[in-house]
């Protein structure tokens, strides 16, 4: 390695102080606070219309949950007393083409596996189910089964969805399928699912967050702060609400970031997800990578290997890269081989890892920030234990994520951070579909 000037000036650009923390945490409430009210804001703090479950809802019930390329239709039979029967799951995956196609083809294609399901599941047509469908994208609710879908996330851009009720669009594909026995009783976001799976089986649980392909979060607001809300009453007058955080914008941005986003298919919007999820982590990486190889930092004998072109290093590689704790950091050497970089020396294997450790810590310093703001938000002396239910493959897989976040809380918090308990809520969008399915069949409205 030649100099290491540039990698040092890169960590300092990706650093998120405790004061930077902090700065995060006040403007995240006064968008939360704005977002509430129905003024402006980069977070949309969507009412779900629903509360908590009470852990006694029972029955059999079909879940439909979609929010990325892959998709998985499960059926969870609740028994009551915080208990569920095992999960059964099948999963499918969305072809790339249907992604930006026709909203015919694709609820029809949904529809399609769904009749494959009911099938395998053996479910007669005399069987009547409810069935929640966790739909992972800005939604604004209206009501417990309706909602319109506000834009699209994630790479997607199916034609004719936008503006229009989801749940209409897959209903008219399920009686275009002849399915007659499945009714849609909930619309749920994937985060909301995650915190209600949870919830269903311990009380304390108040927020969801998803950490994957995007990100995003919902938690437990008394209804009187809701000020926009006009709507009925519910059971504990609180209600779930769907941040949508990954829109999120008062966060300070790299030229690296400006790059990403202009070169996205949503500039402007979406930037906490493009700094946090595992959609664009890997492309934040690349660009700090591609920069460094222009400055003859790496690789001056085997040229740049996939890293020119957009796209081509993953948030999975990164994973791999910074779990790799060999002394000749032999894992990224073999990976590196596989990007076409046949040659690589030690120094430039441990820029690589650094470069990844800086952009990764970056994502899970941001994304504990806005977790404190929520928690104080609902309880600022943080007098209450609070636990967050959290799924997706970044915290999941990704070898720090988790440890970073948990130690960004403790700076925060001190000794009091104790009273956070993050937990991996494994399938748990899909599960809390089915829950909040439970729940909304048990409401008025
Ligand atoms: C995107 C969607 C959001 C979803 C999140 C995680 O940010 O807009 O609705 O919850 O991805 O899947």
């Amino acid at each position: 390695m030649k100099s290491d000037k540039p990698l040092n000036r890169v960590e300092q650009l990706f650093n998120v102080s405790l004061n930077d923390v902090q700065n995060i945490v006040k403007a995240f409430h006064l968008e939360m606070k704005r977002g509430l009210s129905g003024r402006k804001s980069s977070l949309k703090m969507i009412p779900t219309y629903v509360d908590r479950p009470t852990g006694n809802e029972n029955g059999k019930f079909i879940a439909l949950d979609f929010g990325g390329t892959n998709f998985r239709i499960l059926e969870l039979e609740l028994k009551g007393g915080r208990k569920t029967n095992p999960l059964k799951i099948m999963k499918f995956v969305l072809n790339k083409r249907l992604i930006k196609g026709t909203a015919n083809d694709f609820f029809g294609f949904i529809a399609g596996c769904l009749k494959n399901f009911l099938e395998k599941r053996k479910v007669g047509i005399g069987e009547e189910r409810n069935l929640g469908f966790t739909f992972s994208f800005p939604v604004k609710q209206t009501g417990t089964a309706a909602g319109t879908l506000v834009c699209w996330t994630k790479g997607f851009s199916v034609k004719g969805v936008m503006g229009k009720d989801v749940v209409g669009l897959l209903s008219e594909a399920l009686a275009r399928k002849g399915i007659t026995n499945v009714k849609i009783s909930a619309l749920v976001n994937d985060t909301v699912g995650t915190l209600a799976a949870e919830s269903y089986e311990d009380q304390n649980c108040d927020i969801g967050i998803i950490l994957g392909t995007g990100t995003n979060a919902c938690y437990v607001e008394e209804l009187p702060n809701i000020t926009k809300w006009h709507g009925p009453e519910t059971r504990t007058n609180r209600m779930i609400v769907n941040i949508e955080w990954g829109n999120f914008n008062k966060l300070r941005l790299t030229s690296y970031d400006k790059r990403l986003d202009k070169a996205s298919d949503n500039p402007g919007q979406q930037i906490l997800e493009k700094m946090v999820s595992g959609m664009y982590l890997g492309e934040v990486a690349r660009l700090v990578l591609i920069d460094l190889i222009s400055k003859y930092l790496l690789f001056s004998d085997s040229g740049t290997g996939i890293f020119n072109k957009t796209g081509s290093f993953k948030t999975e590689h990164m994973s791999i890269i910074e779990d790799d704790e060999s002394g000749d950091l032999t894992s990224i050497r073999t990976l590196l081989k596989k990007l076409n970089i046949p040659k690589s020396t030690l120094d430039e294997r441990r820029t690589i890892k650094k470069t990844c450790e800086i952009v990764s810590l970056r994502g899970a310093r941001v994304s504990a920030a806005c977790l404190a703001a929520i928690i104080t938000k609902m309880d600022p002396d943080l007098f209450r234990y609070h636990m967050v239910a959290i799924d997706g493959s970044v915290y999941e897989k990704h070898p720090s994520f988790s440890r970073n976040m948990k130690s960004c809380l403790q700076e925060i918090f001190g000794a009091r951070s104790s009273r956070i308990k993050m937990v991996l809520a494994k399938d748990g969008s899909g599960k809390g579909a089915a829950v909040i399915a439970a729940v909304a069949a048990s409401m008025q409205y």
